[in-house]
């Protein structure tokens, strides 16, 4: 919360996308024990379980609301399930009368129960460490919405390119629905909000402001009027060279850093010390302790501990050995202490 707020830091955060997850066997004891991902998502005692579980395990600086992005179009009426090495399928809206027939969250059992477990996870941890709600990005929970499942989003994008009336509509629907459901997170005690816009760099230049950097913008707006002291992390996965755009449309608090786009470049080019979050590629983590610790400190010399919240490029691969990550946090936390200044 320092970092987000540009208090000075000299031990920089550290958290885990996809912390909570199949890579750590007391996920995949109480997974087994709810039945299904989806009936875990929504049991509030077992997903606050599961929030807090990396935290016993581990230094690190935040727990995420254990939930799905695809909460919002389910409690917006269409059907979802996840099937085990498939992913997600999600009900389709393909045209205007799809879009109107879609619902409105509040008040649905959706979101009082994932209500229901930020409360609890909330009273599960420390004081000192952060609880984050999310939600997905409207384009990328559009993306599931128009497709059905995970593709390459052809059929999405080529709507985008037509700028479909109802698309348009569609997004503006999914702009006000995160914002009531992200506020509603916060009213039940988160202190922080990430959107995931996971697909925003399948979009390109003129498609990419109209749908990923307009209604994050329009996101942020509207959450800053209602939650002034509430910080916005932005993770538009992909935006490459145009996440300075992003920054400056938004005045979000932290923009979230892919893999693939280098931190040292991003540090010295998205301007006025945004604070930046990321970008440790998750299959280094795969190469084991020794591979994970350098290459985690070497992300770590590239910005300086005030402007940075570690993190990984995107969420923690399945085989990943828990140890890992411990290492991975270890060497971060050294490399910050030799380098604090007096
Ligand atoms: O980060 C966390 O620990 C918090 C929980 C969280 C999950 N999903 C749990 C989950 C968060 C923040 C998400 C976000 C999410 N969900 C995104 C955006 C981030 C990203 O990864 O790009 C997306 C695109 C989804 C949609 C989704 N959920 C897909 C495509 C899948 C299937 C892929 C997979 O990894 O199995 C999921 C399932 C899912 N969401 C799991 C978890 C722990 C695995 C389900 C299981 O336990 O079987």
């Amino acid at each position: 919360m320092d970092v987000l707020r540009c208090s000075p830091v000299t031990r920089r955060p550290i958290w885990f996308m996809r912390q909570a997850g199949r890579y750590l066997p007391e996920y995949r004891k109480v997974r087994e024990q709810a039945g299904s991902f989806l009936e875990l998502c929504y049991n509030p005692a077992a997903a606050a379980e599961v929030t807090v579980q990396p935290l016993r395990r581990f230094d690190i600086d935040a727990a995420i609301l254990f939930a799905d992005i695809l909460v919002v179009p389910h409690a917006m009426g269409l059907d979802l399930r996840f099937e085990d090495g498939e992913g997600p399928l999600l009900g389709t809206v393909r045209d205007v009368q799809e879009v109107n027939a879609l619902k409105q969250l509040e008040n649905s059992w959706q979101l009082k129960s994932i209500c229901e477990t930020v409360a609890l996870a909330s009273e599960g941890i420390a004081k000192h460490v952060a609880m984050i709600g999310f939600c997905g990005g409207p384009w990328t929970v559009a993306c599931y919405m128009i497709e059905g499942k995970s593709s390459d989003w052809q059929f999405a994008k080529l709507v985008a390119y037509r700028r479909e009336s109802w698309f348009i509509r569609l997004i503006e629907r999914l702009v006000e629905e995160s914002v009531e459901y992200l506020s509603a997170q916060i009213d039940a005690g988160v202190e922080v909000v990430q959107v995931f816009d996971s697909w925003a760099g399948e979009l390109t230049g003129r498609l990419r402001r109209e749908f990923v950097i307009a209604p994050l913008s329009e996101m942020t707006r509207r959450l800053h009027e209602r939650h002034p002291n509430v910080p916005i992390i932005l993770f538009a996965k992909g935006l490459g060279t145009d996440h300075g755009t992003l920054a400056e449309a938004s005045k979000c608090a932290a923009l979230g850093i892919e893999a693939e786009l280098s931190m040292s470049w991003a540090a010295g080019n998205i301007g006025h010390e945004m604070v930046l979050q990321g970008n440790l590629d998750p299959i280094s983590l795969l190469g084991g302790e020794q591979i994970a610790a350098s290459e985690a400190v070497e992300l770590a010399k590239a910005i300086p501990s005030y402007r940075h919240i570690f993190n990984l490029g995107h969420g923690i691969k399945v085989g990943t050995a828990p140890e890992t990550i411990g290492a991975v946090v270890e060497a971060v936390r050294n490399w910050d202490r030799a380098h604090a200044s007096p």
